[in-house]
């Protein structure tokens, strides 16, 4: 697997994380089986939330593992906290609570990286900063970062957190890349100019901080999968016909697609199937060229301008 830093840390990653969101539909025995194949293929960056499974992902995934000193210096930790019932908190108070059970429940005293889940409206920054430094401080978090935020939403945070944010997880696959779509239509009256996300594809690329694409696979919001669906009939027919050249799997080449950008992404894959999971790895190897990575957004059905 090949691996590259994390935003501007040193932390050396997988390009592929492995999210954990859906370990609690295995059983132990399949839990561990999945865990172990991710370490055989150098895919050892696992992408947690305190709110996967209401907690159970966590635990699940430090049972699978094994959890001990020996394990814990081979894998790279990250998790996310500041959803709540019915609201997102930034506090400070949750903020340390948070990470606490998270430690707890991975069966660990560190975490490589933490993440603040969704954008809280009525987070203090200053306060987030006196969290960040007490869990930095203390030792129990080596690097930060956030999710689903936008270039203002991280410039308000740096104000007042003096640790650099090293990656954005944000909601990205072939069928959901409003992101790079509006880049292409800067300025234009249709529906694609609009911007839903001020900018952030080249404001991480600026600030070097890593974009996580989550949910590489689905198409609108946990609608399904576009692989195979006849709901995609043009796509599927050009991202089979570039696996075919390349004699890897179409899995494989929606991996390969969100890895050719050069923003240097680092997908985060959510299947809890080992050939599935194989193949993701696989895309490592795969650099497709401009013209099949062009090919492959419009048949998505994007036009360009
Ligand atoms: N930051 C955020 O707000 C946020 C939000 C959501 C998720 N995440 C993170 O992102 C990770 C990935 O999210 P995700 O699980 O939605 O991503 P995903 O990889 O797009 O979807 C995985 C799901 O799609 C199925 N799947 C994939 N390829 C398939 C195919 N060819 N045919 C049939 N089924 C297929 C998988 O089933 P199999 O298991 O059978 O392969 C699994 O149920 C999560 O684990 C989590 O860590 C973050």
């Amino acid at each position: 697997m090949r691996t590259m830093k994390l935003g501007t840390s040193s932390l050396e990653v997988p390009v592929v994380a492995v999210g954990c969101m859906r370990i609690n539909s295995l059983n132990n025995t399949e839990a561990e089986r999945f865990v172990q194949s991710a370490l055989e293929e150098g895919a050892n960056f696992f992408d947690h939330a305190d709110i996967y499974g209401g907690g159970a992902c966590e635990e699940i995934f430090a049972d699978a593992v094994h959890m001990n000193d020996d394990i814990r210096e081979k894998i790279i930790l990250q998790s996310k906290c500041g959803i709540r019932q019915g609201m997102f908190d930034f506090s400070k108070e949750h903020i340390l609570e948070s990470v606490d059970g998270i430690l707890k429940r991975l069966k660990t005293d560190y975490l490589d990286v933490l993440l603040l889940h969704r954008p809280d409206t009525l987070v203090e920054p200053e306060e987030v900063a006196e969290a960040f430094d007490i869990l930095e401080t203390s030792g129990k978090v080596r690097h930060f970062g956030v999710s689903n935020q936008n270039p203002f939403q991280m410039e308000l945070l740096k104000k007042s957190v003096k640790q650099p944010l090293v990656a954005n997880q944000l909601q990205l696959s072939i069928t959901n890349s409003t992101m790079i779509t509006s880049g292409f239509n800067v300025n234009m009256e249709n529906d694609a100019a609009i911007n839903r996300d001020g900018g952030v594809l080249d404001y991480c690329r600026l600030q070097d901080i890593t974009i996580q694409p989550w949910s590489p696979f689905q198409y609108g919001f946990f609608e399904g999968v576009f692989l195979g669906n006849e709901k995609f009939p043009e796509l599927n027919q050009t991202i089979d016909t570039i696996a075919e050249k390349y004699e890897v799997s179409n899995t494989t080449i929606a991996i390969a697609w969100l890895l050719r950008h050069p923003a240097r992404m680092q997908p985060v894959i959510g299947t809890m199937n080992i050939d599935r999971l194989k193949d993701c790895c696989k895309a490592s190897d795969i650099y497709l060229t401009r013209q099949e990575w062009y090919e492959i957004y419009r048949a998505a059905g994007n036009v360009l301008p």
